[in-house]
């Protein structure tokens, strides 16, 4: 995607169509030529009175100020009622929809406005995560052209230009880096097998300069990982348990920071096997692109912390040697397993994963993961559940994902709730006795793995991973929920080195 920053006047930008957004708070274009201001008068007019809807799209005539053949005018205020700048997203990936319906590749976007850099930076966020297709797998039609690259001027106010570019780099990184995570989540089994994410990983290593380390089915069996090999044995897909390392040049806060995703590249329940949803599980390494991916962001924003991306990643299949309900399994912290389901198998396999972040000495431990259909039952598709018993870090991300858009909704871990998953032949067994409260059971199990002295969060992202229907401005698909949220999480333990903290171990 191309990106211009400029204040020239209008009537000097080039560009197939020019975007207006109008908003309440008067995002509208300062314009000197009276043709174009009766356009914004009209469509503001007819906003304010509900006249209208959303957007007015026109071809100009001749002589009214502007260099663009079209005029795209949009209202946020028939958006949404999501917080922040959400609305000012969807806005804008509406209009980039248009745009496209039109044939008009080369947009050019007003941003006249006191906070351009916030709003630019919103705009071009809507417009990247917006206008995401993924044509992978759609065959390609004789005389069909592949998909035409956007390119954007956002038109500021005078002095604002370089501010302006620097946010826009940054959002574009970001946003980037989220699309890359959804066409990993979007990716069929056969595709993105766990030795495709390790390729994957290894691939981002050379690029970015991070240290990766896989080990394959062969090592876990050597080292004891029982958990993921044992989850993963069903598949003619073998599993990885992928390390990823940035070091940045010089770190500005002492806080190394772990993001551990699952990664089941598909869950058909195993033995214990899933009923009509099951085609939706392919999407069960959600957690784990997000962490690839806001890796794959940080490293190229160069971001002053250490962070370590830990991915537990297998095909939870079924034939005659699958794990079967009933084995009792070791986790590398020495305790014992029941698998009383072979269905909870995120659980088992981010055992290992916690574990690796404690062997990599981390300080913060945040974990991903399309864990319960219970989380999507109690929060649906805005909220994800955030699990933590670390106040600080809580009210961390939850800013975090505030500030961003990701949103969380905190849920309880609950002592009372720990002896449900006793079990009279192992230490913990992989489901409650109790059927209510699945997520809390979720989150009361993998507590009971998190390494000595690490801080810890949970985050379930069942719910938010993967729109059913179009969803504020991700379509259908993988949202890559998680990468603007870590990168955001991680800003702030940046910029807050007090409540970024360390392990006490
Ligand atoms: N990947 C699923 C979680 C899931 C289920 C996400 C439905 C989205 C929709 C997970 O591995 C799973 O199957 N969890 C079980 C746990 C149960 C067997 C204790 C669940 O949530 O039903
Ligand atoms: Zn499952
Ligand atoms: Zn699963």
């Amino acid at each position: 995607m191309k990106i211009k920053v400029t204040s020239k006047p209008l009537g000097d930008v080039k560009a197939d169509a020019l975007v207006v957004i109008h908003e309440e708070l008067g995002l509208l274009a300062e314009t000197e030529k009276a043709g174009l201001k009766a356009h914004l008068e009209t469509f503001a007019r007819d906003v304010a009175e509900k006249r209208t809807r959303a957007e007015w799209f026109c071809t100009l005539e001749k002589d009214t100020g502007v260099a663009t053949r079209h005029l795209l005018l949009e209202s946020v205020t028939f958006t949404s009622y999501a917080p922040h700048d959400e609305p000012l997203k969807m806005t804008a990936a509406r209009a980039v929809g248009t745009c496209r319906k039109y044939s008009l590749t080369h947009l050019a976007v007003a941003v006249h406005h006191e906070l351009a850099e916030d709003k630019a930076a919103a705009i071009l966020e809507g417009i990247v995560l917006g206008d995401f297709q993924d044509t992978r797998f759609k065959g390609q039609r004789e005389g069909e052209e592949k998909s035409r690259k956007l390119a954007l001027t956002f038109v500021v106010p005078k002095g604002r230009e370089v501010a302006v570019r620097q946010r826009l780099d940054r959002v574009l990184t970001i946003a980037s880096a989220q699309n890359t995570a959804r066409e990993l989540v979007n990716a069929p089994h056969h595709v993105l097998t766990p030795e495709a994410m390790a390729a994957h990983a290894r691939k981002l290593g050379r690029s970015l300069g991070l240290q990766v380390s896989v080990i394959d089915e062969k090592g876990m069996k050597r080292e004891g990982f029982q958990p993921t090999f044992q989850v993963g044995r069903g598949s003619e897909y073998p599993p990885r348990l992928i390390v990823v390392r940035y070091r940045p040049k010089k770190a500005r806060v002492k806080t190394h920071v772990a993001l551990v995703g699952k990664g089941m590249t598909f869950d058909s329940g195993g033995l214990n096997i899933k009923g009509p949803t099951m085609h939706w599980m392919n999407y069960d390494m959600a957690g784990a692109a997000a962490v690839l991916g806001a890796v794959e962001a940080v490293a190229r924003l160069g971001l002053p912390i250490r962070v370590t991306g830990v991915v537990a990643a297998a095909h939870n299949a079924v034939d005659g040697a699958a794990y079967h309900p009933g084995a009792i399994l070791t986790a590398k912290n020495g305790k014992t397993i029941y698998v009383d389901n072979t269905d909870a198998e995120g659980r088992l396999v981010l055992t290992d994963a916690l574990w690796l972040a404690g062997r990599e000495r981390a300080d913060v431990i945040m974990d991903f993961a399309t864990l319960t259909g219970a989380v999507s039952m109690a929060l649906g598709d805005i909220y994800a559940g955030l699990f933590t018993d670390d106040e600080v870090l809580r009210n961390l991300l939850l800013e975090a994902g505030q500030n961003c858009g990701e949103e969380l909704w905190p849920l309880p871990l609950c002592r009372e709730l720990e002896s449900s998953l006793n079990h009279h032949l192992a230490d913990i067994a992989n489901r409650a006795k109790d059927r209510k409260a699945g997520a809390t059971h979720a989150a009361n199990f993998l507590k009971q793995f998190v390494p000595d002295g690490a801080r810890w969060a949970h985050v379930d992202i069942a719910g938010v991973a993967r729109a059913e229907s179009s969803n504020r401005y991700f379509g259908v698909g993988g949202t890559g929920f998680g990468v603007r949220l870590c990168v955001e999480a991680l800003r702030l333990m940046v910029e807050h080195p007090e409540g970024a903290g360390r392990r006490t171990g």
